[in-house]
């Protein structure tokens, strides 16, 4: 760490230049099982964004079976957060390769913790727009046991469940605060359409 940064979202530390975004970022956030992916899928389909999920592009580095992606493997089955720098690294190399033709990017499941929201905004442009799913640890858990049924996601077991509830009620409030005048909380208990009405009155706003 440079001399007077108490940590790595220290301006010094990142001295290089924003990426020039022209086009609306919206940050989908919400509890593991919320509907982020499911929502993300109709707003893809409607908006034509570009929709870029941190576990997947997680999950796609695990599958290349290099060292970096067993570390990774064994941090996603402990229900826990990855480091920072690597999920930076990866969300900027995904958008400067789709920097010319996205009409806007729906970044899913970033960020987990605040200093990963200062990180995204020295390093790639402001956020325009957070959905925030809200749901009860109830049903998280009980859609998570659902789709492990037929999902092959080793971090879609009991225990790592519970797990992956707990690391998200433990930043949740963090990160809320910090971009309040942003938030847009929705009740994701609802049924998935009537979750997409109350998305696309956030989004209609944001498009011409
Ligand atoms: P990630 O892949 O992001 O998983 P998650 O947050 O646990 O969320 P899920 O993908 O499991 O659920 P979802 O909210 O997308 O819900 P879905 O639409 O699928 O992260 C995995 C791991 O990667 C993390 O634990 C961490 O280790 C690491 N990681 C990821 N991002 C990171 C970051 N930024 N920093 C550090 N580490 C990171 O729906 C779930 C089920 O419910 C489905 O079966 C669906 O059909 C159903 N469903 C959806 N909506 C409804 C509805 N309205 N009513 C009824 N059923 C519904």
């Amino acid at each position: 760490m440079l001399p007077g940064c108490a940590d790595d979202t220290c301006p010094k530390a990142n001295p290089t230049p924003r990426l020039a975004v022209k086009v609306p970022i919206v940050w989908v956030l919400g509890g593991p099982g919320s509907g982020k992916g499911t929502q993300c899928g109709k707003i893809v389909a409607k908006y034509d964004f570009v929709h870029l999920s941190t576990g997947d592009l997680l999950r796609n580095e695990v599958a290349s079976e290099t060292q970096r992606g067993r570390e990774l493997q064994h941090i996603m089955d402990r229900g826990e957060l990855v480091p920072n720098d690597v999920v930076i690294e990866l969300l900027k190399e995904a958008i400067v390769k789709n920097l010319q033709k996205a009409k806007g990017f729906l970044i899913d499941g970033y960020p987990r913790e605040k200093h990963q929201g200062i990180l995204f905004e020295q390093k790639i442009g402001p956020v325009t727009c957070i959905l925030f799913f809200e749901t009860s640890d109830e049903t998280l858990a009980y859609r998570l046991r659902n789709r492990a049924r037929k999902s092959f996601r080793s971090d879609d077991n009991v225990n790592i469940i519970q797990r992956r509830i707990k690391t998200f009620n433990a930043e949740k409030d963090l990160i809320l605060d910090q971009y309040s005048a942003k938030v847009k909380k929705i009740d994701a208990e609802k049924s998935v359409d009537e979750v997409f009405a109350d998305v696309q009155r956030h989004l209609d706003v944001l498009v011409d």
